[in-house]
């Protein structure tokens, strides 16, 4: 905790220092939805699991999960956000991440005849510059576990840094700064001249390389903490951020964006409000408190300290942006499995390979009744999304229900980006909550 917040302190430091004041304007950058290399439903499982069980292993404060390609069949995956790093620039692709903070490229220091594979080339740029190990801003990420003392009378010991995520994936490389553009909301090229990122020269784990990684470049760590990209761009944006995840079922899929800054996504749609929580012990998830599940608008029997965060920080429930399927606490979890099971009429379809627990056999029926899923959020407001949002197609003629079980009091729930498809979400960290709308999707 004290190393949040002399870091936060350091943080606000150096922005107020280097940044033009720009706090009229907002960012508005496109969002694409990729899934070109789907792993075999199998394979996504295992994922899932490894995930699941790395949630249980909590390591310090960087202990944040990734991105999971889930089955092919759910048409989900990633969302990705596009970043001219450097000059002149390099554009590159990033997950949109609400579920860590640090925002890094995958880099290659190759000089000459590089290969055209998408990374970062730092020799191209004339604006990179790795931070100095004794710079103020190098304490504000993780280091590697074998880390040589800081000289600081030495020119070039650059700042190492080491991210690891809860699955295991690891990025290392050296923590630096350099110059990025976005087109404003007024179409005029804004550039932010001090982005604090990685420079990832060795990244391993299956969710930062390899096929479910989906082509991106890095990752934009759009997490509550000092270092992330909002945080990093809401001292002149305004710290509220907001995006909706493309609706996929919908033809054509409409366009969406990620909005940095103030501007109310969707304009004049009237947003639902829930508090944003604080845990301690994890101060890069947006927490949200669930206080009532209802099934068809029938409460389900779950006593609300099912969803709470105890004293060492476990529980809670995190909205991520960088996970596709929807993880709920055990005895939750049970529940809501039993009584969607007790309510669906339909024959069901055991195939442990789908990696659900409950599954039906749709081939029968054109449009299935399925049953409606909300959750009472604190503060009142209901969360109330359509069955597609945690009913997926993981087979021919086959629904399951989306969801995967978290043990209880070692993990924690997390609303995933599936569940929050087709809403307008916005992140108002000023104010400590977090809105959510179903409209306006499309029009920024
Ligand atoms: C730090 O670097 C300087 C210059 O390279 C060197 O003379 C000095 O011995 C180094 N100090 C330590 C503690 O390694
Ligand atoms: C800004 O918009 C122009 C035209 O729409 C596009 O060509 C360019 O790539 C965009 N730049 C960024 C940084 O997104
Ligand atoms: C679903 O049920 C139909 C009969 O209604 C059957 O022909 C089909 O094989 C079943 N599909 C699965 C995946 O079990």
């Amino acid at each position: 905790m004290a190393f949040i917040s002399i870091s936060s302190c350091l943080l606000i430091f150096f922005l107020l220092i280097t940044l033009p004041d720009l706090s009229s304007a907002y960012l508005k950058l496109p969002l694409l939805r990729k899934n070109p290399y789907p792993p075999p439903p199998s394979e996504a499982i295992s994922a899932d699991s490894r995930r699941v069980s790395a949630l249980h292993q909590r390591h310090g404060h960087f202990h944040t999960k990734l991105p999971i390609t889930s089955a092919a069949s759910s048409g989900s995956g990633q969302y990705l956000v596009s970043l001219h790093l450097g000059t002149p620039p390099q554009r590159l692709l990033l997950v949109a991440d609400t579920g860590s903070d640090l925002t890094w490229v995958t880099c290659s220091a190759c000089r000459r005849h590089c290969p055209s594979r998408a990374t970062f080339f730092p020799r191209h740029s004339t604006t990179f510059s790795p931070y100095h190990c004794f710079d103020s801003s190098c304490k504000l990420v993780p280091h590697p576990k074998k880390h040589f003392p800081c000289n600081h009378t030495r020119l070039h010991s650059t700042c190492r840094y080491e991210y690891s995520y809860s699955d295991g994936s690891v990025t290392s490389g050296f923590f630096s700064h350099e110059t990025t553009a976005f087109n404003s909301s007024s179409g005029k090229l804004v550039q932010f001249q001090h982005l604090s990122f990685g420079c990832g020269f060795k990244n391993s784990g299956r969710s930062v390389s390899g096929p479910s990684f989906n082509g991106a470049n890095g990752v934009m760590g759009l997490g509550r903490g000092p270092i992330s990209f909002s945080s990093q761009l809401g001292r002149q944006f305004g710290h509220t951020f907001s995006y909706c995840l493309m609706d996929y079922t919908l033809s054509p899929p409409p366009t969406s964006y990620l909005l940095i800054g103030g501007a109310q996504y969707g304009g004049a749609h009237k947003l639902s409000y829930t508090t944003l929580l604080i845990n301690p012990f994890s101060p890069t998830f947006y927490y949200i408190g669930i206080e009532n599940v209802f099934i068809n608008n029938v409460k389900l029997h779950i006593s609300p300290s099912v969803w709470a965060i105890d004293e060492l920080g476990n529980g809670g429930t995190v909205v991520d942006s960088g996970t596709t399927l929807t993880f709920l606490t055990e005895p939750a979890y049970r529940i809501i499995l039993a009584m969607v099971d007790r309510l669906v009429k339909l024959p069901k379809s055991v195939d442990p390979t789908l990696g659900f627990d409950l599954c039906f056999n749709v081939s029968s029926e054109l449009t299935p009744n399925l049953p409606r899923l909300s959750f009472k959020l604190r503060g009142g407001s209901v969360y109330a999304p359509p069955p597609r949002n945690y009913f997926i197609d993981a087979a021919d003629g086959v629904k399951c229900l989306a969801l995967q079980p978290v043990a209880p009091s070692s993990g924690f729930s997390v609303i995933g980006n599936l569940m929050q498809q087709g809403y307008t979400f916005e992140f108002d960290k000023d104010r400590k909550r977090l809105g959510f709308s179903r409209s306006g999707c499309s029009v920024p």
